[in-house]
């Protein structure tokens, strides 16, 4: 037997079951929400969306997206900028050369930031989905998701690699219309073909494609439950893209905070699942399980540079491969130049040699103009709304539905 304070611990007890039962009823938030003790800020009822033909988590109805009107010539868009950001990572780049554009700042490694996530988990695509979550209701024209920083080797090559030239030459019209647009033209890495989920074991390719591995069938129907399996998953990669608001709000809101309980509770290492997200976003926001977009048309609809055509583009692309061809031929002889230096030794080539380099040096020079003149050319094209338009896709998605299984 027990002895200590009699009596008054079943008092206790019953006071704490009814404390506790008393906090479910009325504090704790309804279930879908998250984790108990955050409030996601979105205790407001949401209509369903006119996309939605059911159970807002029925994964097996595809939603029934709907094309974007843009507005008319000449008029502004709304538009914010969400970045994740460690506390090592400087953005002042962004207040520097875009200081009139909006940003939302998520740090994701400060207790006292101003825009909270409920944990730091699964990299950009927490942040990407904390803030869809709590701004619902309250989104801009156009939400571009980015990273911290400026240049990188995923960003468009014909701009720099440079995610100023970036933002600042994006056409939210093309958002607009098209309801998600990755900010990436170039299809590699992740189109055309990309991740199979079945691809059998001996057959993965991990240096182009780590993430396969972890696309199993069963995280696909964890994260989308009742959905069919598709043949393979193919999109732009790197996780850059802007959404309009009216294609966010397409998608109940339950379905994003349902993607968020996934990346609180997998037990995925960090690294890949925020990268299983990377391969989805585009089915997230148009239900195709590839979009790969023309090149060209990302280009020039998206960004104003258009060669007139996608051979003319293509055209451009090889005389590039071919100018690096020659460069990597002239690096050679500078490396091993550079290594005699370092050695304290005289340099290595002999005559035919140094010819050959000033050779290849006036070659380079000779393609360097030439593919910037093109460039140049591209841009004043761009500027022209006629030549714009011819290179644009364009969309008649008012039957695509007559093939969709019918719920109802
Ligand atoms: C768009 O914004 C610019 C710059 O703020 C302003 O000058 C212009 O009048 C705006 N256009 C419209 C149609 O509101
Ligand atoms: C210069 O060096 C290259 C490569 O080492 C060699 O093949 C070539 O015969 C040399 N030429 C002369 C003129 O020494």
């Amino acid at each position: 037997m027990l002895s200590g304070p009699p009596r008054l611990v079943p008092f206790v007890v019953i006071f704490f079951v009814l404390a506790l039962g008393w906090w479910y009823l009325h504090i704790a938030p309804a279930s879908g929400s998250s984790l108990p003790t955050w409030n996601s800020g979105t205790s407001k009822p949401h209509t369903a969306p006119a996309s939605l033909r059911g159970d807002p988590l029925d994964f097996g109805l595809p939603l029934r997206f709907t094309d974007g009107q843009a507005k008319p010539p000449g008029s502004n868009y709304t538009y914010k900028i969400v970045i994740p950001k460690t506390e090592k990572e400087d953005i002042g780049w962004m207040a520097e050369e875009i200081p009139e554009a909006p940003l939302v700042i998520y740090e994701v490694d400060k207790s006292d930031a101003e825009n909270k996530i409920p944990k730091n988990k699964g990299r950009e695509a927490m942040v990407y989905l904390s803030y869809i979550i709590d701004h619902y209701d309250d989104l801009a024209d156009t939400t571009i998701f980015m990273h911290a920083h400026r240049h990188a080797w995923h960003n468009n090559q014909l701009m720099g690699l440079d995610a100023v030239q970036l933002l600042k030459r994006l056409n939210h019209e093309r958002v607009a219309r098209m309801g998600y647009m990755n900010v990436r033209c170039h299809h590699d890495p992740g189109c055309p073909d990309w991740i199979h989920m079945d691809r059998p074991g001996g057959d993965f390719d991990f240096y182009h494609k780590p993430e396969e591995i972890y696309w199993r069938k069963e995280i696909w129907e964890e994260i989308h439950p009742g959905a069919p399996i598709p043949p393979s998953i193919s999109g732009i990669c790197c996780a850059q893209f802007a959404v309009s608001r009216q294609r966010i709000r397409e998608v109940p809101i339950e379905r994003f905070i349902h993607y968020r309980k996934w990346l609180l509770t997998t037990g995925m290492d960090d690294q890949f699942s925020g990268r299983i997200f990377e391969y989805i976003w585009h089915y997230i926001f148009t239900g195709h399980e590839v979009h790969c977009p023309a090149m060209n048309t990302c280009y020039c609809d998206g960004y104003g540079i258009c060669f007139g055509g996608r051979q003319a583009f293509e055209d451009y692309f090889t005389k590039q491969d071919e100018r690096n061809k020659q460069f990597q031929i002239m690096d050679e002889y500078n490396k091993r130049e550079d290594q005699a230096r370092e050695d304290g030794k005289e340099s290595p080539l002999n005559q035919t040699e140094l010819d050959h380099r000033a050779k290849l040096r006036d070659i380079i020079g000779g393609y360097d103009v030439e593919l910037e003149k093109l460039r140049n050319e591209a841009k004043k094209r761009g500027e022209d709304p006629k030549a714009r338009k011819e290179e644009t896709e364009s969309y008649d998605s008012s039957h695509i539905w007559d093939y969709a299984p019918h719920g109802d």
